[in-house]
C-alpha cells in the first residue's frame, strides 16, 4: 500500500456507520483509489463487504448501503503491493474472520512475517503486505492478553510505516488504531467518536480532532478515545485541537494550491520512495545489466528524471544510457532498437501517449521493457516486463513535482543496486552513499523550511522580468532543464535552459544587462567549471542568481542572491535536492502574478493524445 490510501471509521449514537464511512471515503478519493472495501459490526455479527473499483460502483453492486451497524470502517487503496484485485482490497482479516483490518503504508519485513506465520499453519488469502497483520494479532491473542496488549506486541514487530484501523468481534463496541509515518487523525463529537486518513473526511462530522503521532496507538469508544505509547504501553494526554479550515482547504491541508501541498509532501513521498520493493529492483537491475544498450525513455518531467538517471548510471555503475523522449524514440532509435536492447519507460502516469507509442514499437521489435511509474494498473505496468512503482501518491497539481524528486530517488538506487553488482564503487563508497540517500527527505525537508519565505522575496524582486535563464552542470543540467519547465508551466514567462558549458556556442548571445541567470551549483566535479560558467555571465551585467551549499563563499562571492541548501549532499543526489527551491520560485512567481498553478493553461496531467 501507498501512503495515500483513505481510511475512514466510525463508532456512532445515531445514524447507519456505513453512511459515515462512505460519505467519508468519497471526500479522500483524491488520495487515489483502485478499490473499496468496508466492515460493520452488528449485534456481534462481522460484515465485511469490498472489491475492486471506484467507492460509487462498490457501494452499488454490493448493497453496502444496506450494511447495517453502529461501528465500523471503511478503505479506499491506491495499490503499490499486489494489483488492484477483490483478494487485495481492504478490510484483510485473520484465520478465524473474526479481525478486520485497513491499513496505508508500507510493511518493510512483511516477507518473513509471512513465512514464519505459515509455518504455525496461517493461510493467506491475498499478495498484499497487509494481511499478515491480522494473522499476527490472531497468533498474540492466543495468550489471552487481548486485542491492545497482542496489537502493542504485534506494532513493535512490524518495520515500515502504517496507519491502521482494526475491529473486531472480540470487543465489538472499540476499535484500535495506530501509526507510523503514514498519517491519522481521530475525531470526537455528540455523537461518536471518528478516525481517518486525512482531516477532509471529518469535518462534516466534527472539528474537533486529535493527530496521532508517529509510535502511537488509540483506543476508540463511543465516548472517545486513549492514547498509548507503542514503546512502552504507557498513556499519553492530548487533547483535541480545533479546526477551523473549510472543506476545501482541507483537502490540500491548509495549502492554497495542490502544488504547494505537493511540494511540501516530498518528504513523505521520499520517505516511501526509499521503501522499494527488493526483488523487483534487482530483478530490473539484473535487466539493465544484460542488454547490450539501454534507452531511457519518457516525456516531459519524467524526461528530465531520466536525464539525471543517465548521470548516475553513468557515474556510479559504469553503464552507458541513451536518454531520449518519447516522441522522438521511433525517429531517433526506431530501427536500431532490436533483441537486445532494453527500453527504461519512466511515466508518473503510464498513460502518456508518446510513451506507449515508443513502448510499441520497442515490442514490437522484441526489445525488454521495463517501467517506472506511480499508477499500478496502469497501461505502463500491463505492458512491462518488469516496473517500479516510484510511491508518491497521487498527483494532482498539473506541474509534476514530487513525481521527479521520488524518480530520480529510484533511479539513484537503481543505479546504487547496479553498480553494487556489477563491482564498481567500493564497500566505502556504497555505504557512504547508502547512506545519504538515507539524508534525502531530511534535506528537502530542511531546505524547504528554511528556504520558502527566501524564495517568495526572491520571487517578489523578480516578478516583472521578461526572461530568465536557467544553467548547470552536469547532471544539474536536469536540474536546471527541470527547474525551467516548472516556471515556464505556470507563470508563462520565457526562459532558456542549458548546460552552462554550451551557452557560450550560443544562448549567450541573449544575455545583457539585468537579465536574470538561475544557476544551479552543487558542491562536487562541476564546481570549479561552473564559477567560469557564473563569471562569464556576469561580465557580460547578468543577475546571478545560485542556488548552492551552504556557506559557498566562493559562489556567493560572485551571485547577487544565493538560496543555500543543507551541507554534505553528494552531488549525485543533488538534483532531489536543489529542485526544491525552483519548485517553490516557479509557484511564487505564479502567484504574485495571479495565475492558478494548479491550472495552467493549455496543458492536462496525463496528455494521452498524440
Ligand atoms: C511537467 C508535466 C509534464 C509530464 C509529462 C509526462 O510538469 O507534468 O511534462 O511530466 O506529460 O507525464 P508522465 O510522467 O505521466 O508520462
Amino acid at each position: 500500500m501507498s501512503n495515500l490510501c483513505g481510511i475512514f471509521g466510525c463508532i456512532i449514537r445515531e445514524g447507519e456507520a456505513v453512511k459515515l464511512i462512505t460519505d467519508g471515503l468519497k471526500r479522500l478519493e483524491y488520495r487515489g483509489y483502485d478499490s473499496t472495501g468496508v466492515a460493520v459490526i452488528d449485534n456481534n455479527q462481522m460484515d465485511i463487504r469490498k472489491d475492486k473499483g471506484r467507492i460509487e460502483e462498490v457501494v452499488r453492486n454490493l448493497r453496502i448501503l444496506e450494511m447495517s451497524g453502529k461501528i465500523g470502517l471503511g478503505h479506499t487503496r491506491w495499490a503499490t503491493h499486489g494489483a488492484p484485485a477483490l483478494e487485495n482490497a481492504h478490510p484483510h482479516t485473520d484465520g478465524s474472520e473474526s479481525i478486520a483490518l485497513i491499513h496505508n503504508g508500507v510493511i518493510e519485513n512483511y516477507m518473513e512475517l509471512k513465512d514464519e506465520l505459515i509455518e504455525k499453519g496461517h493461510v493467506f488469502k491475498s499478495r498484499t503486505d497487509t494481511e499478515v497483520i491480522p494473522h499476527l494479532i490472531e497468533e498474540e491473542m492466543k495468550s489471552d492478553i487481548g486485542i491492545q496488549g497482542s496489537m502493542l506486541r504485534v506494532l513493535r514487530r512490524l518495520r515500515g510505516s502504517y496507519a491502521l484501523v482494526v475491529l473486531s468481534t472480540h470487543e465489538p463496541d472499540k476499535m484500535y488504531v495506530a501509526r507510523n509515518e503514514s498519517p491519522l487523525v481521530l475525531g470526537v463529537s455528540d455523537n461518536g467518536t471518528f478516525c481517518a486518513s486525512d482531516v477532509p473526511a471529518l469535518l462534516p462530522y466534527t472539528n474537533q480532532v486529535v493527530y496521532l503521532r508517529n509510535g502511537e496507538m488509540a483506543v476508540l469508544d463511543i465516548d472517545g478515545y486513549r492514547l498509548i505509547k507503542i514503546s512502552d504501553g504507557s498513556e499519553i494526554e492530548r487533547p483535541t485541537t480545533e479546526i477551523t479550515w473549510s472543506p476545501e482547504m482541507a483537502e490540500k491541508q491548509g495549502y492554497k494550491h495542490y502544488m504547494l501541498k505537493e511540494i511540501f509532501e516530498q518528504p513523505t513521498s521520499l520517505r516511501d520512495g526509499l521503501r522499494l520493493q527488493e526483488n523487483y529492483l534487482n530483478l530490473l537491475t539484473q535487466f539493465l545489466d544484460r542488454g547490450k544498450e539501454v534507452f531511457l525513455v519518457a516525456a516531459g518531467t519524467s524526461f528530465h528524471s531520466c536525464l539525471a538517471g543517465s548521470y548516475l548510471f553513468s557515474k556510479l555503475a559504469r553503464l552507458t544510457t541513451f536518454p531520449v523522449v518519447s516522441s522522438e524514440f521511433m525517429e531517433r532509435y526506431g530501427s536500431t532498437v532490436g533483441i537486445d536492447s532494453i527500453v527504461l519507460t519512466v511515466s508518473q502516469s503510464g498513460e502518456t501517449y508518446d510513451t506507449l507509442k515508443a513502448i510499441d514499437h520497442a515490442r514490437m521489435r522484441a526489445s525488454t521493457v521495463l517501467g517506472i511509474t506511480n499508477t499500478v494498473g496502469s497501461t505502463l505496468t500491463r505492458v512491462s516486463r518488469a516496473y517500479l512503482i516510484q510511491q508518491s501518491g497521487p498527483e494532482i497539481g498539473v506541474a509534476a513535482t514530487k513525481t521527479f524528486t521520488s524518480q530520480v530517488l529510484v533511479l539513484a538506487q537503481m543505479a546504487l543496486r547496479l553498480a553494487k553488482n556489477r563491482g564498481k564503487l567500493s564497500q566505502d563508497e556504497l555505504d557512504e552513499l547508502d547512506d545519504k540517500l538515507h539524508y534525502v527527505p531530511d534535506w528537502v525537508e530542511e531546505s524547504l523550511k528554511n528556504n520558502d519565505e527566501r524564495i517568495q522575496k526572491l520571487a517578489h524582486d523578480h516578478m516583472d522580468k521578461k526572461f530568465f535563464v536557467f544553467l548547470g552542470r552536469g547532471i544539474s543540467s536536469a536540474t536546471a532543464l527541470e527547474g525551467r519547465l516548472k516556471q515556464l508551466e505556470i507563470t508563462y514567462v520565457p526562459s532558456l535552459a542549458y548546460p552552462a558549458g554550451e551557452s557560450k556556442h550560443g544562448p549567450i548571445s541573449i544575455i545583457e544587462e539585468g537579465v536574470t541567470c538561475i544557476f544551479v551549483c552543487p558542491r562536487g566535479e562541476t564546481h570549479s567549471h561552473i564559477i567560469g560558467s557564473i563569471m562569464e555571465m556576469k561580465s557580460r551585467g547578468a543577475r546571478i542568481i545560485s542556488i548552492c551549499e551552504e556557506g559557498d563563499d566562493d559562489i556567493k562571492r560572485l551571485s547577487d542572491e544565493v538560496v543555500e541548501m543543507p551541507r554534505g549532499i553528494p552531488e549525485e543526489l543533488s538534483p532531489i535536492i536543489y529542485i526544491t527551491p525552483l519548485q517553490l520560485f516557479a509557484y511564487h512567481l505564479a502567484i504574485l502574478k495571479g495565475l492558478d498553478p494548479d491550472k495552467p493553461r493549455n496543458l492536462a496531467k496525463s496528455v494521452t493524445v498524440p
